[in-house]
């Protein structure tokens, strides 16, 4: 079932536990993540970034095929199909495309900026039902060419953002996309205290899940991060499983070229690394 995210994250953050947001690349992506997520009752939020939208033939091409996808395969639970780091025009594309929620990355802007850009987006969403997410601190690490430098954000710019009436808010607490350095400090949990109390309910969100150790994520959670972002750790599983098909000789035994055999492991292995995250994150048996 499409819906926004604004419901799931709200009883997510009172129930303690955070919805995943895992990118989409292709059919295979969205088709694992729809199955698993269904499979463990959990609710889920589809994330599509500039790029993967362009990759994909665009923001309208992905609506239709989650939403024909939804219904095809009968999928009951929570689904929103999510714009990750949007820029401003991507924004008003992906509303125009039928996707429930956006994301409105204007943490390049300076702070003046990105309020004046989020607060007419949050107006539009209002009117036309998507649930909105901004970004305050750039996250860092390199997403679409993007690179960030990690930094913390500061708690009273993200109170200004979060008063403008947004659903969700992304906050630079130390994380970055893509595999973490092995000096990586880890999470701020002072910064991410600090945005919690300036922001009160709002629901939290966490970019960069892959590698974040365990205890980081739970600790995270019981701080107020309702939804936290997964992509580069499927990539890694969907490459390695393919990386052993090949290897193994199996893309050259029978019919084993057959896209839809050469592409089943790493599949599979999108499945398995959902799962796993559903049950870290607690939204198992929570749609
Ligand atoms: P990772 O690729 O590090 O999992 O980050 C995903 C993300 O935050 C998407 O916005």
């Amino acid at each position: 079932m499409l819906v926004n995210a604004k419901d799931m994250l709200q009883k997510a953050r009172d129930g303690k536990y955070a919805v995943g947001q895992f990118n989409i690349n292709n059919l295979e992506w969205t088709k694992a993540i729809l199955l698993t997520a269904q499979e463990l009752n959990s609710p889920v939020i589809l994330g599509v970034s500039e790029g993967a939208g362009k990759y994909m033939a665009g923001f309208k091409t992905v609506a239709d095929m989650v939403n024909a996808m939804i219904e095809e395969l009968k999928i009951t639970v929570p689904v929103a199909t999510h714009l990750d780091h949007g820029s401003y025009e991507g924004c008003y594309k992906c509303i125009e495309a039928g996707f429930s929620s956006i994301m409105f990355d204007g943490s390049h802007y300076p702070i003046e900026e990105n309020v004046e850009k989020t607060k007419e987006l949050v107006k539009v969403c209002a009117e036309k039902g998507l649930s909105l997410e901004a970004e305050v601190g750039s996250i860092g690490g390199e997403e679409d060419g993007v690179v960030g430098m990690g930094e913390c954000a500061d708690p009273d710019e993200c109170k200004a953002i979060a008063d403008l009436g947004v659903d969700m808010l992304a906050a630079g607490i130390g994380n970055i996309h893509g595999k973490y350095p092995a000096n990586w400090p880890g999470l701020s949990f002072e910064t991410l205290a600090a945005v919690k109390e300036k922001t009160g309910d709002m629901p939290l969100v966490l970019h960069g899940g892959t590698g974040i150790p365990e205890d980081m994520i739970k600790k995270a959670i019981s701080l107020g991060v309702a939804k936290i972002n997964v992509n580069t750790e499927c990539q890694l599983a969907f490459a390695e499983a393919t990386r052993k098909y090949i290897e193994a000789g199996k893309d050259l035994e029978g019919k084993g070229f057959d896209p839809r055999k050469l592409l089943a492991p790493g599949t599979e292995a999108i499945k398995e690394t959902v799962k796993t995250k559903m049950e870290l994150f607690g939204s198992v048996g929570k749609a």
